[in-house]
């Protein structure tokens, strides 16, 4: 069977056994679709994507049956980094629009049931932010300590040995004041002093201008850099293989230190305290998702979550910098299975910062011509497993990673540590609309910002929307069997042992309602012993013919039984 089949009264009663959350926890386990501003769509035609863009196809995303959207930064920016760069908090980068836009684009989605998170920096700045005008122009201004600074070590270098994860020093010379500041990406990303009392207010106070906006809460970017060690102590160095959550190719050198005091730092915690308590302020409470990158995720993800009084949820990088073979998936979903708390992470397959999930994760079925198969087993994969899902824009239609030529690379991150890193422009490039279309359908500008790429448009919306078989035609299907099944948001997850080699297989349970799942990661079938007869598929991709207690699945089948 493939698609939404099975026994009626079974999947009736399954759904009527388990009530959805109740409306002001609507965040747990919910689905949200990523939008990256830049390239969605450009309703204006000067080549960038706008927020009129993402209001004039709100209408696909909805049909998607995602719960809610994040948005990428659209605060004024030099775009240094794409927007994570802002020199006014409070303020849209007039090539994405106007306050109206975002107003506008508020109120479409709330007239079509779908929620909308803003992306929030709160750990640094741009250097062009007049803050850190004031800040690095003097060590006596009333915003002196708003960001980091240090003394040089008596041989004149840096304080310590920290790195930027973007390559090179963490520190930058400030000749005004003769000191360094602490920047943890880019040089012209100036950490934010979050332990000054002021500084802390005056970014509480940028949540409340959104959130007075009506947003319905934020993606709070890079949650293990909201502090560091006071001491400003050095880190150790890292043995091999300890950083593995740590992206920027094989050899970033700051997969080098062990990032005890850079990265994650007790710290953090208080000021969640304070995050928290003005998103509480809001009826119903107002909803926070942390990224949480660069650190050992699955297991620290709880510490940001549990209680009241921190966020409602994280997402990581796990599943994307560490599923390379199947023995790794075990691993990580046996991890994932003992520390993630139920409904409080997202799983996320890629996202702005990393390749094309089916690429990344899937290269040989891709390199077999069967990349459509395996982004369905895939999103299968992120729709079942615990936790709720984060769907990069472009997912739902199993884009592989294109190949970009050297010119053609603008992150600053991949320029830094090129060749050993591809960097993030590939998976940035443009939705493709259309198949026929100019810049296939995102913009009429003659060159917008990125080219839209040849080889995705035999995959663009048009085309799929026609055909059946289609990965987005199959997205539909998979996340509106999943709202079916409310236990999906919050059951808990048990690894299955004694698979074949090429399956993994974890078992959902709430209560008394046991969902088994299992994921052939291999382009064969493979024969599975059931735990009991009389198992029903609920819902598949590939093949799956259940026999008593025999499962035949497919190459790059996935299947949910109950
Ligand atoms: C995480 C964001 O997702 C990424 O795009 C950005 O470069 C870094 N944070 C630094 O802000």
């Amino acid at each position: 069977m493939s698609g939404q089949e099975g026994d009626a009264d079974l999947v009736y009663a399954i759904t009527h056994l388990e009530a959805p959350p109740d409306p002001p926890e609507w965040w747990r386990g919910a689905a949200f679709y990523e939008v990256y501003l830049h390239s969605f769509n450009d309703a204006s035609g000067d080549g960038l994507g706008d927020l009129r863009g993402v209001t004039e196809r709100l209408d696909y995303i909805t049909s998607l049956g995602v719960d809610g959207i994040w948005l990428t930064p659209p605060y004024a920016s030099p775009q240094d980094d794409n927007g994570y760069d802002v020199s006014d908090f409070r303020a849209i980068h007039p090539p994405f629009g106007t306050m109206d836009d975002m107003n506008e684009l508020i109120a479409a989605c709330h007239d079509r049931g779908l929620r909308i998170l803003l992306d929030l920096v709160l750990g640094h700045s741009s250097d062009q932010h007049p803050w850190f005008e004031e800040s690095a122009a003097s060590r006596d201004g009333d915003k002196a300590d708003w960001y980091v600074w240090a003394d040089p070590a008596p041989d004149g270098g840096p304080p310590n040995n920290w790195i930027s994860s973007f390559g090179g020093r963490a520190w930058r010379w400030e000749p005004r004041r003769a000191q360094y500041c602490y920047r943890p990406f880019l040089r012209s990303q100036p950490a934010l002093n979050l332990a000054n009392q002021q500084v802390m207010a005056e970014m509480l106070d940028v949540m409340r201008f959104w959130l007075d906006l009506g947003i319905d809460g934020f993606r709070l970017d890079a949650i293990q850099c909201l502090s560091f060690d006071g001491a400003l102590r050095s880190n150790p160095p890292a043995r091999d293989a300890e950083n593995p959550s740590v992206g920027g190719g094989p050899n970033n050198p700051f997969k080098g230190q062990m990032h005890l005091f850079d990265r994650d730092v007790p710290e953090a915690i208080p000021l969640l305290h304070h995050i928290r308590r003005v998103a509480d302020e809001y009826d119903p409470p107002r909803a926070l998702i942390g990224e949480l990158a660069d650190v050992d995720s699955s297991r620290l993800a709880p510490k940001y979550t549990v209680g009241d009084d921190r966020l409602h949820a994280v997402y990581d990088f796990d599943l994307i910098n560490r599923g390379e073979t199947i023995w790794d998936w075990r691993r990580m979903l046996d991890i994932r299975s003992r520390y993630l708390v139920p409904g409080a992470s997202l799983n996320v397959f890629t996202n702005h910062d990393s390749p094309r999930a089916v690429s990344n994760l899937m290269p040989e079925a891709c390199a077999a011509g069967r990349g459509a198969e395996a982004a369905k087993m895939l999103l299968f994969l992120q729709a079942t497993l615990s936790g709720g899902m984060i769907l990069f824009q472009g997912e739902e239609l199993g884009l592989e990673q294109p190949n970009l030529s050297a010119d053609e690379i603008t992150d600053p991150w991949a320029k830094a540590l090129w060749p050993d890193f591809e960097g993030r422009d590939g998976v940035r490039c443009p939705i493709p609309w259309e198949e026929d279309a100019a810049s296939a359908g995102f913009s009429d500008a003659d060159t917008p910002w990125k080219r839209a790429r040849d080889g995705q448009r035999a995959m663009a919306v048009d085309v799929q929307e026609a055909d059946p078989a289609s990965v987005l035609r199959y997205t539909r299907d998979l996340l509106a069997w999943r709202r079916s099944l409310p236990m999906l948001r919050i059951a808990r997850e048990v690894t299955l042992q004694d698979l074949p080699g090429n399956v993994i297989g974890y078992r959902r349970e709430h209560g008394k309602t046991h969902l088994h799942c299992y994921v052939n990661f291999g382009l064969g079938s493979e024969k599975i012993t059931l735990p009991q007869a009389g198992l029903k598929a609920l819902f598949a991709t590939g093949t799956a013919t259940v026999d008593a207690d025999r499962l035949i699945l497919g190459g790059l089948g996935a299947v949910a039984l109950a």
